[in-house]
């Protein structure tokens, strides 16, 4: 398995006054694998995400990527687990606004120590890849909002990442826009025999995953 969290618990607040979000929510995913989390606004998809990529520590629960504990190692090493093994493309804040859409794709390698040629390099082919090359040195203000997502996809897997985890990917796209980005994300699972998570509250972007699982009360349910 590629990722594989058992048991997760997620609250906010005080212990007096908290939420409990997730309560005992678990999950696999295989290599290739794309998988949508399906659930309303508020079920906690992205509370979800954030536990499983080693954003935010649930409660309570391990997350294992690829085989790793994510949540039991030191902070510095389990930064290195996500920048070397997962992708997120987040649901709001997608992009760094004062950098261009190449300067944002280039941002992880860069992160990890890579030389700016190399990093060049490895952000042009991908911008050429999810087709917007000539966007290049555009800042994500002044691009659709299409190209924006295109970009923040093409970040999120420059480090070739064994799973990539997008909450809404398509959230906030016209529908003909949130076709051609689920194609796209479909063709990249393919190519790169790449995992996708998908969280979305949306019938049509789940339509062309492998599996879809739904989030209800806290737990995860088969479809
Ligand atoms: N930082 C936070 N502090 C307090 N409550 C939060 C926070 N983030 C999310 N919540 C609450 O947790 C629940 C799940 O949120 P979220 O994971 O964002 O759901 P979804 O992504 O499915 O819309 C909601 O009730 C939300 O209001
Ligand atoms: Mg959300």
């Amino acid at each position: 398995m590629v990722l594989s969290a058992n048991d997760i618990h997620c609250s906010y607040g005080s212990s007096d006054a908290s939420i409990k979000v997730l309560k005992g929510a678990s999950i696999s995913i295989k290599t290739g694998e794309v998988v949508a989390v399906m659930g309303p606004s508020g079920s906690g998809k992205s509370t979800l995400l954030h536990a499983l990529g080693l954003l935010e520590r649930p409660c309570k629960g391990k997350v294992l990527i690829c085989g790793e504990d994510g949540w039991g190692l030191s902070s510095r090493r389990r930064a290195e687990l996500r920048n070397r093994k997962i992708g997120f493309v987040f649901q709001f804040h997608h992009l760094l606004e004062e950098f261009t859409l190449k300067e944002n794709v280039m941002m992880p390698c860069l992160i990890a120590g890579e030389t700016s040629e190399e990093a060049t390099q490895k952000a042009e082919s991908l911008l050429e890849r999810v087709g917007i090359i000539h966007r290049s040195s555009h800042f994500p203000s002044t691009v659709s909002g299409g190209e924006r997502q295109r970009a923040a996809i093409a970040r999120a897997i420059i480090m070739k990442p064994e799973i990539v985890l997008a909450d809404e990917p398509t959230g906030n796209l016209d529908s003909k826009t949130s076709l051609e980005v689920e194609k796209l994300i479909m063709e990249l699972a393919e190519e790169g025999n790449r995992s996708f998570l998908l969280a979305t509250h949306s019938h049509d972007l789940a339509g062309a995953v492998h599996r879809k699982v739904f989030l209800n009360s806290g737990i995860i349910k088969k479809s």
